[in-house]
């Protein structure tokens, strides 16, 4: 779906004070796979999300989305129209009328059907405890309370990451370069390298890690809350 051959980024070519953002990334992410992009600030991940949907173009290299090349301009609104994509401030993405047609939008942008929508609405309504809210106008929400609107499309996501483990993967990026990659439980657990990055170490894992130092039988790749509690109760 989505193949990078050798993207370098620069920014400000043409000027004294360049910055290479993304340095040679090749990266190839199947029709069905969900991969999660980390790396401290600064290290390039948004610079790489908006090559996706030609909002910038490489200063080398070649990306394809569909098989489309993003250097192609015919092609630029098709790609935009399959890359869909949520912004980190919630001020610019409200767009709907009401809170729960905001949602519905996002959702869409995700490839969700209508026919789910409503059911799917009023689920991620309720993790983010804004159900009372489902009829209000976005832009008279306090700050806290839009973000939680916003965080709904990540949220919904990450559940759906979970139910399809088989084709998780993470990818870290460092100084614009790929610094480690594989799936959750593999990445997540290599906590000296992901302190190297500057990337916080999931609580659970740090905790499993100890244990297993003092001599608890607990497997260092925990990663999931309910897995520790799991491996915890065969010591109650
Ligand atoms: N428009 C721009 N002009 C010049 N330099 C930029 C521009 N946007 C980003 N940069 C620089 O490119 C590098 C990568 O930035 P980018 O925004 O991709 O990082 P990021 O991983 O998304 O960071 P964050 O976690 O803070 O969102 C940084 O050094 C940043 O200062
Ligand atoms: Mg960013």
């Amino acid at each position: 779906m989505i193949k990078i051959k050798k993207l370098s980024h620069i920014y400000n070519y043409h000027k004294k004070d360049q910055i290479k953002a993304l340095d040679s990334i090749d990266l190839e992410i199947k029709n069905g796979d969900f991969v999660s992009i980390i790396g401290s600030n600064g290290s390039g991940k948004s610079t790489l999300a908006k090559h996706m949907n030609c909002l910038l173009l490489p200063t080398t290299g070649d990306i394809w989305v569909d098989k489309m090349n993003t250097k192609d301009k015919s092609k630029i609104w098709e790609i935009r129209r399959k890359v869909g994509m949520v912004f980190q401030n919630p001020d610019n993405q409200i767009i709907a009328t009401t809170v729960e047609d905001d949602i519905a939008f996002g959702l869409e942008n995700i490839g969700i059907k209508t026919k789910l929508m409503r059911e799917r609405v009023d689920w991620a309504l309720e993790v983010v405890e804004m159900e009372d809210y489902k009829k209000s106008e976005p832009h008279l929400l306090s700050g806290g309370q839009k973000q939680r609107v916003e965080n709904i499309t990540i949220i919904y996501i990450t559940h759906l990451m979970e139910e399809a483990a088989e084709s998780n993967r993470v990818i870290a990026l460092d100084k614009g370069k790929i610094a480690l990659t594989g799936k959750p439980e593999e990445v997540f657990t290599q906590i000296d390298v992901l302190k190297q990055l500057r990337l916080d170490v999931p609580q659970v894992t740090e905790l499993a890690l100890r244990l297993n130092k003092r001599g608890i039988d607990i497997s260092p790749h925990t990663l999931k809350v309910e897995d520790m509690v799991e491996s915890l109760c065969l010591y109650i």
